[in-house]
């Protein structure tokens, strides 16, 4: 007789690879009128203006049954390393989603993100739920406003995929956290294993039809670069596994 669970659980498969087709269609199409609009532009340029359109339909992603899923673990992981003494960097905040969420458990969070029409969603959520401990500015971790040295946290929610030299990222995340300062990261690691979404992503991108350059490496390469930073992982679990994506909390030790 068939284990009924398994029947139970591919059918949970079948829903969330379904639901994740409902997102990539969309984003799918839309890049594709916004190519031939932008198709002059640098790769980096794209991108950034990619997310700057999508910022005004990011929220209904949320409704994904997928994200929904992810989102609890969100919930319960930052609700565990959010204090109420932190500094918070919210690194590519998006539209300002956990700011609305965890400021309150925090002394003061600043979100930023490169694509300007996130950065004007989060303002808009941040004021109509009144948080006034948190702002948002529309730049790179690389500013040079940001003080080094002066973050208890760094939150990077969904971005270290997303970023061309994560090295390099992960290196200044470490010059901005205080001693001891905390790396909390969810990361879509692609390389991990190959399923039918990281090849169809695979393929857009070839074939250059995909709005953002993902880039694969699986979830040791990616505690590899956190560890040679100077970090020690502190805790590492796999949120999802259709794409892979894992979250890790990370301790900046003295070099
Ligand atoms: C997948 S979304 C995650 C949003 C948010 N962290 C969340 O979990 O709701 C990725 C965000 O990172 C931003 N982003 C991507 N590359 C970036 C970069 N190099 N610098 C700053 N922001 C970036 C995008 O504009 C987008 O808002």
């Amino acid at each position: 007789m068939t284990d009924p669970t398994l029947i139970k659980s591919f059918g949970k498969s079948v829903r969330e690879f379904w639901h994740a087709l409902l997102l990539i269609i969309p984003i799918t199409f839309s890049y594709f009128l916004f190519m031939i609009k932008n198709r002059a532009l640098p790769p980096e340029k794209k991108s950034e203006l990619f997310w700057n359109m999508g910022a005004k339909n990011m929220d209904n992603y949320g409704e994904n049954e997928g994200l929904k899923k992810l989102e609890r673990i969100r919930t319960e992981k930052l609700k565990k390393y959010l204090t109420g003494k932190s500094n918070v960097l919210d690194y590519g905040c998006g539209t300002g989603t956990i700011a609305v969420q965890f400021s309150n458990l925090v002394t003061r969070m600043q979100g930023i993100d490169y694509a300007a029409g996130m950065i004007e969603a989060a303002q808009r959520k941040a004021a109509v739920n009144r948080i006034e401990n948190a702002s948002f500015i529309k730049t790179t971790i690389f500013d040079e406003r940001l003080d080094k040295g002066s973050y208890d946290v760094v939150i990077a929610w969904g971005i270290l995929h997303l970023v061309d030299d994560r090295k390099h990222v992960i290196d200044r995340i470490y010059e901005l956290l205080k001693p001891g300062g905390l790396l909390l990261s969810a990361t879509e690691c692609l390389g991990e294993k190959k399923t039918s979404i990281t090849s169809f992503l695979a393929l857009l991108m070839k074939i250059g039809i995909f709005p953002i350059m993902l880039k694969y490496f699986s979830i040791t390469e990616l505690e590899s670069t956190i560890t040679g930073a100077h970090f020690q992982i502190i805790e590492k679990v796999t949120m999802a596994d259709n794409p892979v994506s894992c979250f890790i909390a990370a301790k900046k030790l003295q070099q």
